[in-house]
């Protein structure tokens, strides 16, 4: 409507891995749940689609051995800056669909509904990883949203929204587009105060699945796992996520790369 020309950018990539910072990294939802099963799990933690840390952080503070995987190096920056000391944590530019870390892990976790980022193909290729890097008896969970958090995601809406910057607060201009089948959202974000006639303006955004629990659930047992176990994620804006927690019953075969094979 201001003539201004977009310039599409990765929310994760660049630019906006500082927004993404802004926008959820004192988010705290999951931590507790992601915290309380760690403290069930024998040997290492592997951190799936980790960004900036907001999970692997208190993990890491709390004594656990995490491997930190990303597509984004930049996200990874963050996270870097974050925890200097990489003594008790390593992190591995990777992606979730394919991967081969060399070991196996007592617990796999995907936070922030992070597995909506990929399509049915990539949740296949991601299963299958997963169960390469499971110890036995080792458990992967994840988040998805449900209830009236599902719902929103799934109507196209627009808004102003409030970020926090470095000095006060800036306005974004939010939008969430949904394909026209229902099965995928595609979100961005415009800082209100670089839009000007002609002038090129940055559109952060990201694509993702629409997807239940419900549906989740039958893929993992489709692809070998236990029927998962749901639970409610407790979140301070009143977010309804579920986690889902589930294992894998076979002896797993060797590792790619495992030191024993
Ligand atoms: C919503 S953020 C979650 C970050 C962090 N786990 C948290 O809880 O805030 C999603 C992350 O997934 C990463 N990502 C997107 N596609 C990926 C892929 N195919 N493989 C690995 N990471 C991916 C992005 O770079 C981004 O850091």
């Amino acid at each position: 409507m201001v003539g201004a020309v977009p310039q599409e950018q990765d929310l994760y990539a660049g630019t906006g891995t500082d927004f993404y910072e802004r926008l959820v990294g004192s988010d705290r939802a999951e931590i507790r749940e992601v915290l309380a099963l760690a403290r069930d799990t024998a040997g290492p933690i592997l951190d799936v689609a980790a960004g900036s840390g907001r999970l692997t952080i208190p993990l890491v503070r709390s004594g656990n051995r995490v491997t930190a995987v990303d597509l984004s190096d930049d996200m990874l920056a963050h996270l870097r800056r974050a925890l200097p000391d990489q003594s008790a944590w390593e992190c591995v530019v990777a992606d979730m669909r394919d991967f081969s870390l060399g070991r196996r892990y007592g617990l796999v976790i995907i936070g922030a509904t992070s597995i909506t980022l990929l399509d049915r193909v990539g949740r296949s290729l991601l299963y299958a990883n997963v169960q390469r890097h499971l110890a036995p008896g080792g458990v992967f969970a994840f988040t998805v949203a449900a209830g009236a958090s599902a719902h929103s995601l799934a109507v196209p809406r627009e808004q102003e929204i409030r970020v926090p910057g470095a000095g006060q607060d800036e306005i974004y201009l939010f939008s969430q587009q949904v394909e026209p089948d229902g099965a995928a959202r595609v979100v961005n974000w415009v800082r209100a105060s670089d839009l000007t006639d002609g002038g090129e303006v940055t559109v952060l955004t990201s694509r993702l699945q629409l997807l239940s629990h419900e549906v989740l659930s039958r893929e993992l047992v489709e692809a070998g796992f236990d029927e998962p176990a749901v639970s409610p994620v407790r979140t301070h804006l009143g977010a309804e996520i579920l986690l889902l927690k589930t294992s894998w019953p076979a002896t797993p075969g060797p590792a790619d790369g495992d030191v024993s094979d």
